[in-house]
């Protein structure tokens, strides 16, 4: 139920009634070198590309901006590192500087406009600082996740082909340290592409040992170099490639472009988060998501906020209070996480004393997203935290929430298990299989009417005709979303899943049919499944089933502990494949397909309710036998 003097419904219809007039406005709000030709062009890419002849600056927006207006001495980025046991803090001025430096070191390797640059980092300032320094010469980065594995980083080496990387010489978990260097070494041994230098940032708990030629030091070259200034770019020109899971093993580059980008999420920090300059915003995740680029990076210094970088967990750095520190060593003031991080708080701290033993008296709002926030922990966190809880859906994709409770606008209702309303610029409806809108209530195919928003993807990278066969083709003129859900008599939207092999492990996007390639690789599998089910922490967890080729004598547990290995070795740690099993047979129809849902709904506990058309009903009981052990 919307709240009396919600302004909600009033700019949702100033958007719906005249969109580019809407946009026009909210783009006024970004500093540009040359304002657009066109709001949006609908004849340029799949659907359409906005501000087209426009010139601007993402990062000059994020930094030299706020410094120019007198508010460089203001604090633009906090970084909070338990697992190193740091803390550092930088002003706008700060921030701005070091930028230029790392642009200029990077124009001195030959990066230039239109270079990519791959960044594979943890949570430390200068992943920040290595991003807002490509775009401010017109370089795309391309971030990749440090909990993927050699294999995952070498294919986007490989598509992107950068002419140079930077990483961090190790990454930090709990208990263990994450050396890069060899993952990057076996990564470029694998990538047809080299890049021509890599920038190393040495942490001393893993210093890497540089490869004389290729590697240089990072800070060493940061102090060598000129400051770089910011380049106007157009407003259509790739920001960066974001890698995400797709429905096959190969995964997508969303691009990214600088113009809608910034003109959407300046808007998304006063409309949703109800945000303003000086106001400090926490987002919990990791620069190698999309919540990451968006809501650590880009926005909150759009919009002149204080960001928190956080490089540690919700749980065991030290404990289940570690957010409630956070929030109150910095005065926090609206925190975003993903649910798995609450679930982890809940099962250790289930009446959340760690949590609340801090002072959270400036904390005013919790958000959520990287996955359904399931009831019972909406409710748990509302009422231990006595104050607004805030679900809202959006993909990397989008790179801005599609649905929201919209703070800045007085409507944020607390629905648990709703992902809120249809955030201003996306026409959101659901449809049935044929494409037909369906009515209020009824569950069918979450989609976008055409053009996506300015913020959205104009297309994968190279891949034009891949962006429209992934999303456009299934129901011309909209966007397919993959996800299935409802919208109901309020108009508030209920996420319920997707319908495609796309899994959320721990807010993690992973896809099944990656997994799947790589079980069907070994040597051993006949043929295999991999399914999402449910897991009381991680939401999902991916679970494997084998039937082994014919004549195999071999143990099963030993085949199984390979198949593990190789996933983790393939993949990542990330992927959490953990379960396994072999089995005789794979549940089919008679024309031979696989029946995951029948096996994802046994391992969920649930009834397998196979389809008529199932050729040997007994094959679902191997299943659930082997299920049994789980
Ligand atoms: N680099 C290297 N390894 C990483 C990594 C990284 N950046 N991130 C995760 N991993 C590893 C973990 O160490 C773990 O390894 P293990 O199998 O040896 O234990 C594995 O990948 C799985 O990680 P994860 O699924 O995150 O599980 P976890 O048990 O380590 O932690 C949570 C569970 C809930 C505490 C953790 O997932 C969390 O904080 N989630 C928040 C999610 C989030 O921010 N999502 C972003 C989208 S909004
Ligand atoms: P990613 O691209 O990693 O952000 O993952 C996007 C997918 O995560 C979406 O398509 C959804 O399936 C899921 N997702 C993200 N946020 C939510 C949410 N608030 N509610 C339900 N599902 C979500």
């Amino acid at each position: 139920m919307s709240q009396p003097e919600s302004r909600y419904a009033e700019v949702y219809r100033a958007w719906q009634c005249d969109p580019e007039a809407w946009w026009a406005e909210a783009a006024s709000a970004i500093s540009w070198h040359k304002i657009w030709d066109r709001v949006l062009d609908p004849a340029i890419g799949p659907y359409g590309a906005w501000f087209p002849g426009g010139l601007l600056n993402i990062s000059e927006n994020c930094l030299d901006r706020h410094v120019a207006a007198g508010r460089g001495a203001e604090t633009a980025l906090i970084w909070d590192s338990p697992l190193a046991g740091r803390n550092a803090r930088f002003t706008y001025a700060e921030l701005t500087a070091r930028v230029a430096h790392v642009a200029g070191a990077l124009a001195a390797l030959g990066v230039g406009p239109g270079d990519r640059v791959v960044i594979y980092m943890p949570m430390v300032p200068e992943a920040a600082i290595t991003m807002l320094a490509c775009a401010r010469i017109g370089a795309i980065h391309s971030v990749v996740f440090g909990g993927f594995a050699a294999a995952e980083l070498a294919a986007r080496i490989a598509d992107a082909k950068p002419r140079v990387i930077v990483a961090a010489s190790c990454g930090l978990e709990p208990g263990r340290i994450v050396a890069y260097q060899p993952i990057l070494d076996a990564a470029l041994a694998l990538s047809p592409h080299k890049p021509e230098a890599c920038l190393i940032l040495q942490r001393e708990m893993a210093p890497a040992t540089l490869t004389k030629g290729r590697d240089y030091d990072f800070l060493t070259a940061e102090a060598n170099a000129k400051p770089a200034d910011p380049v106007p770019v157009r407003a259509t020109d790739p920001l960066y490639i974001l890698y995400t899971s797709g429905t096959t093993g190969r995964p997508k580059g969303v691009v990214r472009d600088h113009g809608g980008y910034a003109v959407a999420l300046h808007l998304s920090m006063g409309m949703i988060y109800g945000l303003g300059a000086g106001d400090v915003f926490w987002t919990a995740s990791d620069v190698g998501w999309v919540v990451g680029h968006s809501y650590i990076v880009y926005a909150p210094l759009l919009a002149g906020c204080t960001s928190v970088m956080y490089e540690g967990k919700p749980v065991g750095t030290p404990d289940a209070g570690a957010f409630g520190r956070v929030i109150a060593a910095h005065g926090v003031k609206v925190l975003f996480t993903a649910p798995t991080a609450l679930r982890a708080i809940k099962q250790q701290d289930p009446e959340a004393k760690l949590l609340t033993s801090h002072d959270l008296s400036r904390l005013e709002a919790l958000f959520l997203a990287g996955e359904r926030c399931d009831p019972p922990t909406a409710e748990w966190a509302a009422e231990k935290l006595a104050r607004p809880v805030v679900d809202h859906w959006w993909q990397t994709e989008t790179g801005w929430p599609i649905t929201a409770g919209f703070r800045g606008l007085g409507l944020f209702p607390f629905k648990p298990g709703s992902g809120g309303r249809p955030a201003p610029g996306y026409d959101l409806q659901t449809l049935d299989d044929n494409g037909a809108v369906l009515p209020r209530g009824a569950s069918g195919h979450l989609a976008i009417r055409l053009p996506l928003p300015p913020g959205a993807a104009p297309t994968l990278w190279q891949n034009e005709a891949g962006f429209r066969t992934a999303y456009l083709s299934d129901f011309p003129g909209w966007y397919r979303t993959g996800d299935a859900g409802m919208i109901d008599a309020d108009g508030d939207v209920w996420v319920m899943g997707r319908t495609d092999d796309i899994i959320n492990t721990a807010g993690h996007r992973l896809s099944t049919g990656a997994m799947e390639e790589v079980l069907a690789s070994h040597a051993d599998v006949a043929e295999c499944a991999v399914i999402g089910a449910q897991d009381t922490l991680k939401g999902q967890v991916p679970v494997g089933m084998v039937v082994l080729k014919a004549g195999v004598s071999r143990a099963s547990v030993e085949i199984t502990e390979e198949l593990v290995a190789l996933v983790r070795e393939r993949i990542g740690p990330v992927a959490s494949f953990k379960q396994v099993y072999v089995v005789p047979r794979l549940p089919k129809t008679r024309s031979g397909k696989i029946l995951r849902a029948a096996i994802r709904r046994l391992a969920d506990g649930e009834p397998a309710n196979p389809p008529p058309t199932i050729e040997d009903p007994a094959a679902l009981d191997d299943i659930a036998a082997a299920l049994h052990s789980r």
